[in-house]
């Protein structure tokens, strides 16, 4: 199995235009590609970057599809603390991607079950997602695959870790974070024809070090990646100090 591709650069704003260029590179060969995006902080300077060269005529995202990796259950599309909301706001607003492209598992439908289900053929039907972009948790979670989470699992609803609600509770004005959410399964990731992870600040330094460096084990997440046979990791020099190897 080869190994991730693992590039370190000085700031967030380097780790933004790398990560941009990737993306760049995936949709100039196939101008349908199947996006998985993140959410969270890590993503903002790619998606800012992103938006900055479509403005300038650098990039089409006209016939991209972008599937999103979670949203909170409970959470309505329309809510300011939704996933949904934060796309619209960092991405979506300022690019072409056709609103019939863009999903988003909903949180509020009656049946979560079955959106996950339907989710999952979504996902499908694209053909498959051609480049999954992930941030990770500080306990090295992917998507809302917390650990201990099977590899094997598909698009499911989680329970939420206490120290990721923490970590999620700026983005709601009364400070109360859902305990589930939506989220794309750890094999539904590893099927991604390419995976590109993100990682800035130190608070991620040892969850990236025990991803790429430790054994590949369910207690991080993120160590699944290792058995993905095409994933760069453009990390920040913050992020990156504990990693044991570099490119
Ligand atoms: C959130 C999201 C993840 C994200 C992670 C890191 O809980 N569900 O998809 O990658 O936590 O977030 P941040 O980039 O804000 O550190």
């Amino acid at each position: 199995m080869p190994r991730p591709t693992i590039q370190v650069l000085p700031d967030p704003l380097a780790v933004a235009r790398a990560a941009a260029d990737v993306v760049a590179r995936v949709i100039q060969r196939r101008p349908t590609a199947a996006l998985a995006l993140p959410t969270g902080r890590t993503p903002v300077p790619l998606y800012a970057e992103l938006v900055e060269r479509f403005r300038a005529g650098r990039i089409d995202f006209g016939r991209v599809r972008g599937f999103n990796l979670d949203e909170w259950v409970g959470v309505a599309p329309t809510d300011a603390g939704s996933y949904a909301a934060f796309m619209e706001r960092y991405f979506y607003s300022g690019v072409n991607v056709p609103p019939a492209n863009r999903f988003i598992p909903n949180g509020i439908a009656l049946d979560l079950e079955e959106e996950c289900q339907r989710y999952e053929a979504a996902i499908r039907a694209a053909g498959g997602i051609d480049l999954a972009i992930l941030g990770i948790g500080n306990n090295g979670h992917i998507g809302f695959n917390e650990p201990g989470t099977p590899f094997s699992i598909r698009t499911h609803v989680a329970v939420v870790a206490e120290e990721t609600r923490r970590a999620n509770a700026y983005s709601f004005a009364d400070g109360r974070v859902p305990e589930r959410a939506i989220t794309v399964g750890i094999a539904t990731i590893l099927d991604a024809t390419e995976i590109l992870l993100l990682a800035t600040g130190p608070e991620k330094a040892e969850a990236l070090a025990r991803a790429l460096d430790g054994p590949i084990d369910p207690a991080i997440p993120a160590s699944a990646l290792q058995r993905h046979p095409r994933v760069n990791v453009i990390a920040d020099a913050a992020a990156a100090q504990l990693i044991a190897r570099r490119d």
